[in-house]
Order: C-alpha cells, then sequence, then structure tokens
C-alpha cells in the first residue's frame, strides 16, 4: 500500500479546528483507498512565536522539507498584530513559502451549483463560473528588498517595500499559467499595471515572449484594477489568471465572494521540486475562532488538491471533492453560507457529514 509522510501545520485562530476535522477526513479516505499516511504536526505562526519565539521555527522547516506534502491551515490573530515584523505570524507563512520554494500559487474559485443562491451577485453572473487565479508566491512586493521603515530628505518618517521581479521568476509562473489554461479552456488572462510599473511592464513583456512555447493558448493581458472589476461584472470571462504576488492575493479574496463564501476556497503551492504547500485561502478569522463555527469545507477542498497535485492521488481527490458536493446537496451549512431552507451546522458537525457522506456507497459512473 501507499504511504506517505504528511507535516501538518494547524496554526492560529480557528486553524486546530479546521485541521482536525481534515484530517478525519483525510484518514479516511486513507483506509477507504489503501493509503497510509503518517502526520508530523509542527508548529508555526502564532503559535510558534508563543512556543518557541520565533514564527518559524527550524525544525518545522526541516520537517515540512523532508516531507511528500505539507497541509496547513492558517496564522495570525490580534494577539502578534503589533508585534515587531520578524516577530509576526505572517512572516513564518512567507518563510515557508520561500523556504519551500513553492512560487506557484493555484487559487481555484469554483460556483457550485448548490451555492449560487449564497454568491452576492446575480444567479445568471454566478453560475457556472470557474476561475483558476495562478498567483506568483515568492517574490514581487512581499519579498523585495529594500523594505523597511526610515526617514525621507523632509524628516518625515516613511516605510517602504519594493515590487522587484526577475525574468526568471517571470517566465515560470507564466509557464505554470499557460500549462494551465492549456489544460483547462486554453484561455490565460495576464493580470498586471503596466500602465504605471515598470516591474508590471517587464511582466508582460516576458509573458508575451514566453507565450511564443504556447500558440495553442489564447493570451489576453488586463490591468489590475480593470480585472477587479470585471470579476464582478462577468466572471465567466474569465478561466485562467496568471499574476503576481500582492494582485493575486487581493483577485483571490474577490473571486472566492462569487462562491459563496472565503470559507469554501482551498490553494495548492507548488515549485519546481520538493512537496507542495496546501492551505485554504482564508486567513485565521480570529472574530470566530473556538465557537465551532468555522467553514472546514476550504481546509477540506485544499486536501483534495494536496492528493491531487502533490501526491498524485486522483481518484482519493475526486471523492472527497464528490463528498464535499453531496454535503452540499443534503443541505448542510456553515454560518458562512447558510441561507433560507438549509440546515445551520458547526465545524465538527460539518466534517462528520463530509466523512458520512465519504462512507456511502459509490454512486455508479
Ligand atoms: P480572514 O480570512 O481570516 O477572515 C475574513 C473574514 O472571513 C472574517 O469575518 C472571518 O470570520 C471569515 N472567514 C474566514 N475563513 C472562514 C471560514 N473558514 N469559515 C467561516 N468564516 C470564515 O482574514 P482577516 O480577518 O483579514 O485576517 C485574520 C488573520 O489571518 C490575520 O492575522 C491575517 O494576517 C491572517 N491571514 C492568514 C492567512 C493564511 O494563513 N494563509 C490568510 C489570510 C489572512
Ligand atoms: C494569504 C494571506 C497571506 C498572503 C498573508 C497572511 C501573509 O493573505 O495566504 O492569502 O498575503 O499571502
Ligand atoms: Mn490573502
Amino acid at each position: 500500500s501507499r504511504s506517505y509522510k504528511i507535516t501538518v501545520l494547524p496554526g492560529d485562530g480557528i486553524g486546530p479546528e479546521i485541521m482536525s476535522v481534515a484530517l478525519d477526513v483525510m484518514r479516511s479516505i486513507g483506509s477507504q483507498e489503501g493509503i497510509s499516511f503518517h502526520f508530523t504536526t509542527k508548529l508555526v505562526g502564532g503559535a510558534a512565536i508563543d512556543a518557541a519565539g520565533t514564527p518559524l521555527p527550524e525544525e518545522t522547516l526541516v520537517a515540512c522539507k523532508d516531507s511528500d506534502a505539507v497541509l496547513l491551515a492558517a496564522i495570525g490573530g490580534y494577539k502578534w498584530d503589533n508585534n515587531e515584523p520578524h516577530l509576526r505570524p505572517e512572516r513564518g507563512l512567507l518563510g515557508l513559502r520561500a523556504g519551500l520554494g513553492v512560487f506557484a500559487n493555484l487559487r481555484p474559485a469554483t460556483v457550485f451549483s448548490q451555492l449560487v443562491e449564497s454568491s452576492t451577485l446575480k444567479r445568471e453572473v454566478a453560475e457556472g463560473v470557474d476561475v483558476m487565479v495562478v498567483r506568483e508566491l515568492t517574490g514581487g512586493i512581499y519579498f523585495g528588498e529594500p523594505k523597511g521603515f526610515g526617514t525621507n530628505k523632509n524628516g518625515d518618517r516613511t516605510g517602504f517595500n519594493t515590487e522587484v521581479y526577475s525574468a526568471t521568476e517571470i517566465d515560470r509562473i507564466a509557464r505554470v499559467g499557460f500549462e494551465t489554461a492549456r489544460k483547462r479552456t486554453g484561455k490565460l488572462c495576464s493580470v498586471d499595471k503596466a500602465n504605471v510599473l515598470e516591474a508590471s511592464q517587464f511582466w508582460r513583456e516576458r509573458v508575451i515572449e514566453i507565450a511564443k512555447e504556447y500558440p495553442d493558448v489564447e493570451l489576453s493581458h488586463m490591468y489590475v484594477d480593470n480585472a477587479a472589476m470585471q470579476l464582478i461584472r462577468n466572471p465567466k470571462q474569465f478561466d485562467t489568471i496568471v499574476t503576481n504576488n500582492i494582485f493575486g492575493d487581493i483577485l483571490s479574496d474577490e473571486a472566492s465572494m462569487l462562491t459563496g463564501s472565503i470559507g469554501m476556497l482551498p490553494s495548492a503551492s507548488i515549485g519546481q521540486s520538493g512537496p507542495g504547500l496546501f492551505e485554504p485561502v482564508h486567513g485565521s478569522a480570529p472574530d470566530i475562532a473556538g465557537q465551532n463555527k468555522a467553514n472546514p469545507l476550504a481546509q477540506i477542498l485544499s486536501v483534495a488538491m494536496l492528493l491531487k497535485y502533490g501526491l498524485g492521488e486522483k481518484k482519493a481527490a475526486e471523492r472527497i471533492e464528490a463528498a464535499v458536493l453531496a454535503t452540499l446537496d443534503r443541505g448542510f451549512r456553515t454560518g458562512d453560507i447558510v441561507s433560507e431552507g438549509k440546515t445551520l451546522v458547526g465545524c465538527k458537525q460539518m466534517g462528520e457529514e463530509v466523512m458520512r457522506a465519504l462512507q456511502a456507497p459509490v454512486a455508479a459512473g
């Protein structure tokens, strides 16, 4: 039987709650499909700051590198919001992404038919939306130097960051964008701010160059401000979007709302080689932490992405996705997506219902 080493990072806020549910689902699919998982739980984020004085302890990164895949929930919380930059939970996450070299972040926003009524957009606009945001994850303004705090020549205090991309960084994420689009409907939209930013002008230049390797993919370009508007006006015009680190962060949160809730969106972060990092798009939701209210579906769907993209276990991944859909079909909803006539459940029960659906006899076809 197949056996995998998984590093588990529950993190902060709702992290431990949604992780516990997701691990139950993972054990269940494992025993049904003859896959064994060896889980090692490590500290990251605020939990690591409190226990070890740093948001990314060396032993956490070592364990992650030594595994077949890494499953992360979320980090961050009010308690650490006023810490110095190097002692913030978010630094742990950035260090993890950089340390694993996972430069490509796939964030699918799919409107499930069961949740069309939960979208804030009209049915005809939301129905059938299926967008894949390919976000560059280890470069751009998140990592560029110089950065910091200073004083300008008028003696006024400043804070600054640098948006910078090398050709190598753009070329490799562009290729992931083209490859992704090729496997979907063959349409790729590169989102930038080339009318203002040199870094974006260079981005567009390189994307056009790489496009020569993919004559079968239809490439378009859009400014990020327009893209933010078009995503709400007519999201079905998009198939695959490729964009930089910060635009991808913002546009994927925006796209999540088309699907009904940010509590639905999973993601996969992949590098050239080595283990991938799988995490929901949402954060640690400190406002509802510890109340059994969190939607665990983004975390469960991140397990499906881990199985598919991280381990090549396609059948197990598809069974989890089907179980999530079956659970929605049966009318179960957490507070973030509940609507008229549906059954409000907590985080734990939502997990139990997904497990029940997993154990139900597999429908033919
Ligand atoms: P957030 O995504 O944590 O929460 C935004 C809103 O969405 C909140 O009202 C929250 O209750 C709700 N929400 C999010 N996930 C939900 C879920 N699964 N079920 C139900 N409701 C959900 O974003 P924020 O409030 O801007 O950030 C909170 C903290 O999380 C910050 O410290 C931030 O840095 C961190 N963060 C971490 C990650 C990550 O770990 N990948 C991502 C985003 C934000
Ligand atoms: C995300 C988060 C992170 C990001 C933060 C917490 C560092 O918002 O994963 O989308 O900006 O990448
Ligand atoms: Mn984000």
